[in-house]
């Protein structure tokens, strides 16, 4: 079975003489079994008839955000989660530039805002246009955000100038789409990941918490979804849509938490404890809420279940991945969490540090296990979870 078998691919064509590659690349994806929905921007309408691509793909052609008929349909934002890829070919030098800058002045750069699937861009320009610096760095700025970068190719181009810059051949860009998504990694495998923070309350209106925004375990249950895994996704209270096709189970305190992860974890294969949950929890609750009493207050807190660690406790031939949010001593104190709690790996990050971490967009982190470790250096989480996913596999025979 192709790997992109089933995904779902959102072709992004920008205006450029390649354009009229594009119709095979949609041919080609639906050979290996992939459902493909062509978004344009106006300048690609240009080069090849919107009319063509929407006989190719059997779907309307999206192309403008103010399209009152194609909102109903599918609406931009809709359209961006529906994605499991999207893909750019070919993309201009201005659309790649416009991608950088985050300008959401059309639908295809709106839906690139807007979407948290997997990124590949065919680049197609001038061989000049591609060796100026501020190609370059666009390119890298792009690369550095989790983007493939497919091509371009060398030869003659459509100017009649010779160099880098033509447009990637329809099967090169399906040969390296294709291995964005092993889905034969974890196929048939179930996972279960918590995510996000717990809430512990104090009265009815206040509680404890912290910082986690959720993104690195939302992140892990797309890649585990992606590699081709039934994913059950645990989440405490965050602001972020699950993706599609996980069960999503959602939860506030630690306790919750950790009913839901027994129950998940009973038949599963994998459980990996990316949820920052909160060691104590108010010895009473308060019915009412608490009012406000003199100068100074004390709280008394009890010690909260230990989640991962009675997982792994209740099922041997679970693999345990924890999480080891750490602010100094962070390997060795990872170490002593992957002992103490009888977990199969950690995956410690250092969460002092304000550009990864908590509530941030990237991470940098270290695998550790009772043989082995490595260092994953700053990335988007999108991409390390999908590199995480690919170590634990490549780790451990499960
Ligand atoms: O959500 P983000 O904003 O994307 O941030 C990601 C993250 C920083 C939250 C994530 O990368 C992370 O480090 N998650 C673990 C946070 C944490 O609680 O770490 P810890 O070192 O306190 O706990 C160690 C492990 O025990 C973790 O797997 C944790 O889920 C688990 N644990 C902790 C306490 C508890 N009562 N039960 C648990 O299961």
């Amino acid at each position: 079975m192709s790997s992109l078998s089933n995904k779902r691919i959102i072709l992004g064509v920008t205006g450029g003489i390649a354009a009229y590659k594009s119709a095979e690349i949609i041919r080609r994806l639906q050979d290996q079994g992939a459902e493909v929905r062509v978004v344009m921007t106006p300048a690609a309408g240009e080069f090849i008839r919107p009319l063509t691509m929407q006989a190719l793909s059997g779907h309307q052609v999206h192309s403008s955000l103010l399209d009152t008929e194609a909102e109903a349909g599918m609406g931009h934002i809709e359209l961006a989660r529906w994605a499991d890829l999207l893909l750019i070919a070919p993309a201009s030098a201005d659309f790649i530039a416009n991608m950088v800058h985050g300008r959401a002045d059309n639908l295809l750069s709106t839906v690139y805002l807007a979407t948290s699937a997997v990124v590949a861009v065919a680049p197609a320009m001038n061989q000049a246009m591609w060796a100026h610096p501020a190609s370059i760095d666009n390119i890298q700025t792009l690369k550095q955000r989790g983007v493939t970068i497919i091509g371009p190719d060398s030869g003659i181009l459509a100017c009649g100038d010779i160099g880098p810059g033509r447009m990637e051949q329809p099967q090169a860009i399906i040969d390296q789409v294709s291995g964005l998504f092993n889905n034969s990694l974890l196929a048939g495998k179930k996972v279960v990941i918590t995510a996000g923070p717990t809430r512990e309350a104090l009265d009815p209106v206040r509680y404890i918490s912290n910082h986690s925004s959720g993104k690195m375990g939302y992140a892990l249950a797309e890649a585990a979804l992606a590699a081709g895994a039934a994913v059950t996704l645990i989440s405490g209270p965050v602001n972020l849509d699950a993706p599609e096709r996980c069960s999503l189970v959602k939860v506030t305190s630690a306790q919750e938490m950790l009913e839901a992860s027994l129950q998940a974890a009973a038949n599963a294969d994998i459980f990996i404890a990316a949820a920052a949950v909160a060691d104590y929890r108010a010895a009473v609750v308060a019915d009412q809420k608490i009012k406000k009493q003199g100068d100074e207050m004390t709280l008394l807190l009890e010690k909260n279940p230990d989640i991962v660690s009675t997982v792994a406790a209740a099922n041997d031939r679970l693999f345990v991945l924890g999480f080891a949010a750490e602010t100094q001593d962070i390997e060795a104190y990872a170490r002593d969490k992957l002992a103490r709690k009888k977990l199969s790996a950690i995956v410690a990050n250092d969460v002092s540090r304000s550009d990864v971490g908590f509530n941030s967009d990237h991470n940098e982190v270290s695998w550790i296990d009772a043989d082995s470790s490595k260092v994953f250096s700053k990335r988007n989480k999108t991409q390390l979870a999908r590199d995480i996913i690919e170590h634990l596999v490549s780790r451990h025979s499960l």
